[in-house]
């Protein structure tokens, strides 16, 4: 999936987990002030998920190491063992969480089909069923993934959140957002990240991926559900100790690199514009929203995995996103020049398919 690298790497589009803290980011992480973080003693945790979940809208939020464990808290207080969840078919919670929600929550999945991952009302509407008793499985929950990472940085509208909150709210159905990148769909819209917050339930969003904190997620959503997440996080082994070192980063990443995100939206549309010149129809640049874009380049004669081991012999990291399609992510660390070099060598590769 990832190739090794054979050419020193000038442009690390792979993921925007990449990402190293920065000297300032390092010196915010030294100074923390920290406690024990099992007892609710650690200053720097406890600041960070109250500003996180005031951001967000909600009375409270809760520090975890990994988004994967934001969400799966989230899926096992809205799910009981037995019933489902519905989601997008690319989304992160079904495609990349490794079964947890089944493993760890007993949890049964639907998905619907999502054209760049862009949430339409009926995709989950089409699929929900309450009340179905000892005949079918109930669903108790949809999760909506924003911005849509397989689906190439897509942002979520407004419109369809609320119509899917309408449909939803009346059956007691719960909504879940996956947030990793949130920042980049707020940053993207302009539209405030309580606007996206106050819509669902519980949210979770990364403070390790276009933030640039080391690790780091948190989870909000009412206080009584976060005081149940924080048992539910001891239970899975995730109870920490004096993690405001890992906090500071993110309150540092708040305070420094979230308005920042633009500059990554804009190389990335740039590389897409000057992609879709050498290579027309690999992407279409107007769908290109925020850090990502994803190369359809299966009717250019490339496959996924062979465009990134020739992009890797010549510096250029990127990631095979399927059989056809690669991922490029435009993070902290890539600067200008490794923006100019990435654009130039793709464009090459594009314009000249293997024989
Ligand atoms: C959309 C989305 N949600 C959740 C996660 C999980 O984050 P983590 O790798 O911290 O578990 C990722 C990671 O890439 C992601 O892209």
């Amino acid at each position: 999936m990832t190739p090794a690298a054979s050419a020193p790497i000038r442009a690390d589009l792979l993921s925007d987990t990449l990402t190293r803290p920065t000297p300032g980011m390092r010196e915010a992480m030294v100074s923390a002030e920290v406690g024990d973080d099992v007892f609710g003693e650690d200053p720097t945790v406890l600041a960070l998920q109250e500003r996180v979940a005031a951001l967000l809208g909600h009375e409270a939020g809760l520090f975890t190491p990994t988004g994967s464990l934001a969400n799966q808290l989230a899926l096992r207080l809205h799910v009981r063992p037995g019933e489902e969840l519905v989601c997008d078919s690319l989304a992160h919670v079904v495609r990349a969480e490794l079964g947890a929600a089944a493993v760890f929550s007993g949890i049964s999945t639907r998905t619907w089909s999502a054209e760049r991952g862009l949430l339409d009302p009926g995709g989950p509407l089409g699929l929900l069923q309450t009340g179905v008793g000892p005949y079918q499985v109930c669903t108790s929950l949809v999760v909506v993934e924003n911005t849509h990472n397989f689906g190439g940085g897509t942002v979520q509208p407004l419109g369809a959140i609320d119509a899917v909150r309408a449909a939803t709210q009346p059956l007691g159905v719960a909504l879940h957002l996956d947030g990793a990148r949130l920042w980049n769909a707020h940053v993207a819209s302009g539209i405030p990240l309580a606007e996206y917050g106050r819509r669902f339930d519980t949210v979770s969003v990364c403070l390790s991926k276009g933030l640039g904190a080391p690790v780091g997620s948190v989870l909000v959503g009412s206080a009584d559900s976060i005081a149940a997440a924080r048992i539910w996080r001891k239970r899975y082994g995730a109870g920490m100790r004096q993690v405001g070192i890992l906090a500071a980063a993110g309150l540092y990443a708040l305070d420094h690199h979230v308005e920042r995100l633009a500059q990554d939206h804009d190389r990335a549309r740039r590389a897409a514009l000057a992609w879709a010149q050498a290579a027309p129809g690999c992407v279409d640049p107007a769908t290109v929203q925020t850090n990502i874009v994803m190369l359809d380049v299966g009717p250019l004669g490339w496959t996924g995995p062979g465009l990134s081991e020739a992009l890797v012999a010549e510096g250029v990291r990127a990631y095979a996103a399927g059989p056809s399609r690669v991922r490029f992510v435009w993070h902290l660390d890539v600067d200008e020049a490794a923006t100019a070099y990435a654009i130039d060598v793709v464009g090459r590769l594009l314009a000249t398919p293997p024989a």
